[in-house]
């Protein structure tokens, strides 16, 4: 496949006073932009007919196989408005090796690096102008994913599949994502275990979160705080994002690789770690040692990273036998460093010192 992908506008762009209106207020996943990027898979063409065109419906048979057997994967980054007008995409490279390793697992065809960033590039370039404003915390949210749509209801990978990118102006993951949010410790639910899909983005992860997700706020938590390893008594993740934890011996702590995402906010939390004073420390974090550092004041802070949440401050944990508040409730010194310290990365106020950003406009 050539990473070309010519654009096909729409004719029937939406007005600019409506999408103006949107930008206004855009929340997170609900507009979408005018334009889509599509390519599609078959054992004997490869990829082809790779374009970006109007945001339309798919005709879908019903025997497709992804709607019984859920062969999908998905990746989430943004595009970043800079001052001066440009737009930027940061680290789309990690987003194109998980999403070939995501492929893998799901055993799906992998889409190489220039093929994935060219195509959600085009897509940005087709709709610049729903690339919020530079200024606040706003940024067009790129979602690229890929389904089988074959029709056949064996169990055996696809033979046609289906590889799309949308693009949605975002802002706040969670209402009160600056304020922060209570997790819920879950013991009836897991999310991964060893040899399963858990480090995989696939949307079967996602469908089975949300009872898990509904627990948590029938206790009045925003998201859910999984438990996994032997027993299910370490950290593993939360429900979007991955998690880590400030010790007061400046340390800045999260679970290793293994059945968790590998997030790419959470690559890049651990490198920023450093120039933060702290120690990045990758390691099992077993339930009771968290309880009791909260408790004693051995662990200080604890937030959670993801591309739609960026740095999402955790102010309390709560399960069936224990609820903390965490520091004063508040948003701790380091959670508010991270968080700042990324978005002037990424809305360009500091200087791209790891060679983050990728400019597409
Ligand atoms: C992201 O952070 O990009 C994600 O994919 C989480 C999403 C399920 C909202």
């Amino acid at each position: 496949m050539t990473a070309q992908f010519p654009l096909v506008p729409t004719d029937h762009p939406t007005p600019p006073q409506t999408r103006e209106e949107i930008l206004a207020d855009p929340g997170f996943g609900r507009h979408f932009t005018d334009h889509m990027a599509t390519a599609v898979w078959s054992p004997d063409a490869g990829w082809h007919d790779q374009r970006v065109g109007a945001l339309e419906p798919f005709t879908m048979h019903p025997g497709a196989a992804v709607l019984h057997y859920a062969q999908e994967i998905l990746e989430g980054l943004k595009a970043f408005r800079h001052a001066d007008g440009s737009v930027w995409l940061f680290r789309p490279e990690l987003n194109a090796r998980r999403f070939a390793a995501s492929a893998r697992r799901m055993v799906l065809p992998e889409l190489d690096e220039e093929t994935f960033v060219e195509s959600v590039a085009a897509l940005v370039r087709a709709d610049e102008a729903w690339v919020p404003p530079y200024g606040g915390e706003q940024s067009l949210y790129l979602r690229p994913f890929m389904f089988a749509s074959e029709a056949f209801l064996g169990v055996r990978p696809a033979q046609q599949v289906t590889y799309c990118v949308l693009a949605c102006p975002a802002g706040s993951y969670f209402p009160n994502g600056v304020t922060g949010v209570t997790l819920w410790v879950s013991t009836t639910y897991s999310r991964a275990s060893i040899g399963g899909t858990g480090a995989a983005k696939c949307g079967g992860n996602y469908a089975a979160s949300l009872a898990p997700q509904r627990e948590a706020l029938g206790h009045g938590c925003e998201q859910v705080l999984y438990l996994g390893g032997e027993g299910r008594r370490s950290i593993d993740e939360s429900g979007t994002m991955n998690v880590f934890f400030v010790t007061r011996d400046h340390q800045l702590l999260t679970p290793g690789l293994g059945t968790i995402l590998d997030g790419v906010t959470r690559d890049s939390v651990l490198t920023l770690a450093a120039e933060h004073g702290l120690e990045p420390v990758q390691r099992t974090i077993d339930l009771d040692e968290m309880r009791d550092g909260f408790a004693d004041g051995s662990m200080t802070e604890a937030f959670a990273a993801g591309t739609a949440a960026v740095i999402t401050p955790i102010i309390g944990l709560k399960s069936d036998d224990f609820a903390l508040t965490i520091g004063d409730g508040a948003p701790g010194k380091y959670t508010q460093q991270f968080r700042e310290r990324l978005l002037d990365i990424q809305s360009g106020r500091a200087a791209d010192t790891h060679g983050w950003m990728r400019r597409v406009l």
